[in-house]
C-alpha cells in the first residue's frame, strides 16, 4: 500500500502540492487526474524518491520513506515498473535491448533466457516477438508505447505506474491502451496499476478510485461513476475538454 500523508511541496515559496493524502490501495487501479500543471508529474517523483516533500510522509509498504537509504531505495524502487510519458525508449537500442536492459546490465541470466523473458511482454502488450530487432524509429506511437509498457512489466511489479498513458496517441490507439491497462490489471495478478491522465475516455473506461487534483489540493476523491456523473463546474471542464 502507499499512503502520502499531508504533504507539502513548494518550490520558491509557491505551493505545487498543498496538504496532499493519498491512500492507494493494493491490487487495484488508481487513477490521479487534474489539468496540466496541476502536480500530478510531482506526486509520482515524490513516491518515487526523485523529488521531496517540504513536509509530510510518503509511506510505501508500511515504511516511511523520508529516512530510506540508498539500499532501501534500490529494494523499493524494484517494486515498481514505470511506463513514461512518450515511452522513453533509448532510440540506439534496439526493442530487446529497450525491453531487456537492466536484465541485460545485471548479466545474471544468460542471453537465451532473458530473450524469452521479453518475448513473453511483447505478447503480453499484444505485439509480436519478431518485433524484438526493431529499433524506435521504425515503430508507430502506438507500439511504442506498447513497448514502454513491455518494458515496465517484464520486471512483474507490485506497482505500475502509467504517465499519461494515452497522450499523443489517435483514438483508435488510444483506446487500445486503455484496453491494454485493464487486460494487465486483471492477468497480473495481484498488481496495484496507478494511471495518471488527463484524458476523461480513460478515466471513464477504468473502474478505479479516482483522486482529481486542482488548486493543489485535493479537489475529488471517489469512485468513476460518481466522477463521471459531478456536476461540479471544475470536473464538468475537465470532462467536456
Ligand atoms: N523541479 C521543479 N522546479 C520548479 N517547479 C517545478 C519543478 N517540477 C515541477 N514544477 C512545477 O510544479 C507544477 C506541477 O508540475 P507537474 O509536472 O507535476 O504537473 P502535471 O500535473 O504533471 O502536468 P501535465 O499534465 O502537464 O503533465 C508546475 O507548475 C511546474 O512548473
Ligand atoms: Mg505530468
Amino acid at each position: 500500500m502507499i499512503l502520502l500523508k499531508n504533504i507539502y511541496k513548494a518550490w520558491d515559496g509557491t505551493p505545487v502540492l498543498n496538504n496532499i493524502s493519498l491512500d492507494i490501495e493494493e491490487g487495484k487501479i488508481f487513477c490521479l487526474v487534474g489539468m496540466s500543471g496541476s502536480g500530478k508529474s510531482v506526486t509520482t517523483k515524490l513516491i518515487l524518491g526523485l523529488e521531496k516533500q517540504d513536509s509530510g510522509q510518503v509511506i510505501i509498504d508500511g515504511k516511511d520513506t523520508s529516512g530510506f537509504s540508498e539500499v532501501q531505495w534500490r529494494e523499493t524502487l524494484g517494486k515498481f515498473g514505470v511506463v513514461f510519458q512518450n515511452a522513453a525508449l533509448f532510440s540506439s537500442l534496439n526493442v530487446f535491448e529497450n525491453i531487456g536492459i537492466r536484465l541485460l546490465e545485471e548479466k545474471r541470466k544468460p542471453k537465451p533466457v532473458i530473450r524469452e523473458m521479453v518475448a513473453d511482454s511483447l505478447v503480453k502488450v499484444g505485439l509480436k516477438p519478431e518485433i524484438m530487432n526493431k529499433y524506435p524509429d521504425e515503430l508507430s506511437g502506438g507500439m511504442r508505447k506498447r513497448v514502454g509498457i513491455a518494458r515496465a512489466i517484464i520486471h512483474k511489479p507490485k506497482y505500475l505506474i502509467y504517465d499519461e498513458p494515452t497522450t499523443g496517441l489517435d483514438p483508435v490507439n488510444a483506446n487500445l491502451i486503455d484496453k491494454l491497462i485493464l487486460d494487465i490489471d486483471l492477468e497480473e495478478a495481484g498488481i496495484t496499476s496507478i494511471v495518471i491522465t488527463h484524458d476523461f475516455h480513460t478515466v471513464a473506461k477504468l473502474n478505479s478510485h479516482i483522486v482529481m487534483i486542482h488548486d493543489h489540493r485535493i479537489y475529488f476523491s471517489g469512485t468513476t461513476s460518481a466522477f463521471m456523473n459531478s456536476q461540479d463546474g471544475v470536473i464538468r471542464t475537465f470532462l467536456s475538454r
